[in-house]
């Protein structure tokens, strides 16, 4: 009487126990199906073949200013190509050629800070599959005359910090810029050229960026195959 009693007792913890980890294994599923992550994956982010990085800092009250001109070549571009710049968690990314068979080329802003910016950058590049010898960074560049656009092949950051920035987070100085000149004051110092690169184009500059200089880079990209349309 007590074995059978205890065998029944038994079994049903057994069949108990079968029915709790059946059950779990069951919920765990449909959570894994109904979790964000799944569905994120389901939505993979594009795949970019061509990355264009504007620096800057973030606020209105840097927009203008001779340090964010990199910001500023890239939402005239892509106001130019009628693409949105969409926020994302890195900062703003529009995309040229998303409907279209031609290579999909990012234009990308950062919202943080100039001196972090490689962090964000370094996550887009990973997110959308770039390749570092496709990405060219745009920034101010104190060594070339106002209105001079030039590409340059990797070497040091120049005491830029968003590129010390960039080189720190992607392990490398081997990276394409498109540098435009803003002049640099009669100076070397800090105490003058902080100022300087946080000082606001004058409307005339304002002007000859938005009507001939910018154009001038998108040219270059263009020629350099970084910009197809
Ligand atoms: C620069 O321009 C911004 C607006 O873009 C303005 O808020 C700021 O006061 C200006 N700074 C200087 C130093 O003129
Ligand atoms: C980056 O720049 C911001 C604004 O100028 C400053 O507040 C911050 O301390 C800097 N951060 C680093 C890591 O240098």
């Amino acid at each position: 009487m007590l074995t059978s009693t205890l065998f029944i007792y038994i079994s049903c913890i057994i069949l108990g126990l079968f029915i709790a980890l059946f059950s779990s294994k069951r919920k765990r599923e449909l959570q894994q199906q109904n979790s964000p992550s799944a569905q994120n994956t389901k939505e993979t982010p594009i795949q970019l073949d061509k990355l264009i990085i504007g620096l800057g800092n973030p606020g209105q009250q840097y927009e203008n200013m001779r340090h964010n001109v990199g910001k500023l070549f890239i939402s005239y571009t892509a106001n130019k190509f009628n693409a949105q710049l969409k926020k994302i968690n890195q900062g703003y990314l529009a995309i040229l050629n998303e409907d279209t068979n031609l290579p999909k080329i990012g234009l990308f802003n950062t919202y943080c800070y100039m001196n972090i910016s490689g962090k964000s950058i370094s996550e887009v590049i990973k997110k959308h599959q770039v390749k570092v010898e496709n990405i060219i960074v745009v920034h101010d560049d104190l060594d070339n005359a106002f209105g001079k656009v030039k590409i340059k092949e990797g070497g040091s950051a120049e005491g830029h910090n968003g590129l010390k920035s960039i080189i720190e987070y992607l392990d490398t100085k081997e990276f394409l810029r498109l540098k435009i000149g803003i002049d640099r004051p009669n100076s070397r110092d800090p105490i003058v050229i902080s100022p300087y690169v946080l000082g606001n184009f004058s409307t005339d500059q304002q002007t000859r960026l938005n009507t001939e200089i910018f154009e001038k880079g998108i040219e270059i990209l263009k020629n350099k195959n970084f910009i197809q349309c």
